[in-house]
């Protein structure tokens, strides 16, 4: 996809990794609609960027015509917001849609209350459906047009401490690849960006005490929007970032039972 002709619509746009990817699209081309809870930070972000790449911005005022770096507050789970949305991406011309809004959830499941859960899977999983089956007859009018979802590497691995995360990526991951086989034969790209850990505020001190106790790496968000731009570029159907998690995805696809030791001991690190 060229960036340089696409508007895309990004949610979570001023959290850690959604304000690089939000940098890293503006400095390519691409207009934006920026999504996310808190009005503040959207028009924060729209300003320094507008600003930085001489482009208009702003929000987005029904009956007006869409800056170039627009900003919409809007809870992705609410129906009406997700109304809102669509609303605003058929104003914009938005063709690109990027799930990156999520929520963490760390810790052994029994700690996990039923609230939290359904907030999770709300989030990170129905919202992402919800808002592409809402956006996709605008998309499938588009000369060229995507939808991208920021995953993690826990959707193909399934780890102690990440078992309602990673159920919700592997969710979205099934998502994606299942959606991305029904459009091909459309102009829809379906993608997934599948990260290791990312040093944001994502991550609880908890679960950032259990990553270093089980020796993996986080990774800068601005490396996570460099590979989420050349994922869209190249029309990739998937990414995965950082080693041995590349290595491990696949191991665990075929022969998931050989990680259940290394990986089952990661459990002792785990919180009570
Ligand atoms: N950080 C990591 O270690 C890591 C690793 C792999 C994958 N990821 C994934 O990368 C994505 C971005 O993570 P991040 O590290 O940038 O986290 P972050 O800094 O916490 O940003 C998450 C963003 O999601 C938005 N959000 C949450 N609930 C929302 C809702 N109901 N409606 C609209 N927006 C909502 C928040 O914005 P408001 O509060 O303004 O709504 C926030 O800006 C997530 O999908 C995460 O699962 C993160």
């Amino acid at each position: 996809m060229k960036l340089d002709r696409a508007r895309a619509l990004l949610t979570g746009a001023a959290g850690g990794i959604g304000r690089e990817a939000a940098q890293a699209l503006a400095a390519r081309g691409a207009g934006l609609l920026l999504v996310g809870r808190r009005a503040e930070p959207l028009e924060d972000l729209a300003r320094t960027l507008g600003q930085q790449f001489s482009r208009s911005f702003g929000a987005l005022r029904a009956g007006e015509a869409p800056m170039d770096i627009a900003w919409l507050a809007a809870d992705i789970t609410c129906p009406e917001d997700q109304a809102r949305c669509a609303e605003a991406a058929e104003a914009c011309g938005v063709d690109l849609l990027i799930h990156n809004a999520g929520l963490p959830a760390f810790g052994r499941f029994e700690t996990l209350d039923a609230e939290r859960l359904q907030a999770l899977m709300a989030v990170n999983l129905i919202a992402p459906m919800q808002l592409s089956l809402a956006l996709l007859p605008g998309l499938r009018r588009k000369p060229q047009a995507a939808i991208v979802a920021i995953g993690s590497v826990l959707g193909r691995l399934g780890l102690p401490g990440h078992v309602a995360y990673g159920a919700s990526k592997a969710g979205l991951r099934g998502f994606c690849e299942g959606l991305r086989r029904e459009l091909a034969d459309t102009r829809v790209r379906v993608q997934y960006l599948g990260p290791r850990a990312v040093a944001t505020g994502f991550n609880s001190p908890e679960a950032e005490a259990h990553r270093l106790a089980s020796g993996s790496r986080a990774d800068p968000p601005a490396q996570v929007a460099r590979a989420l731009v050349a994922l869209i570029e190249r029309g990739e159907a998937e990414r995965h970032l950082g080693f041995p998690e590349r290595l491990a995805g696949p191991i665990n696809a075929c022969l998931p039972t050989l990680l259940d030791g290394p990986l089952g001991r990661q459990a002792r690190s785990l919180p009570a």
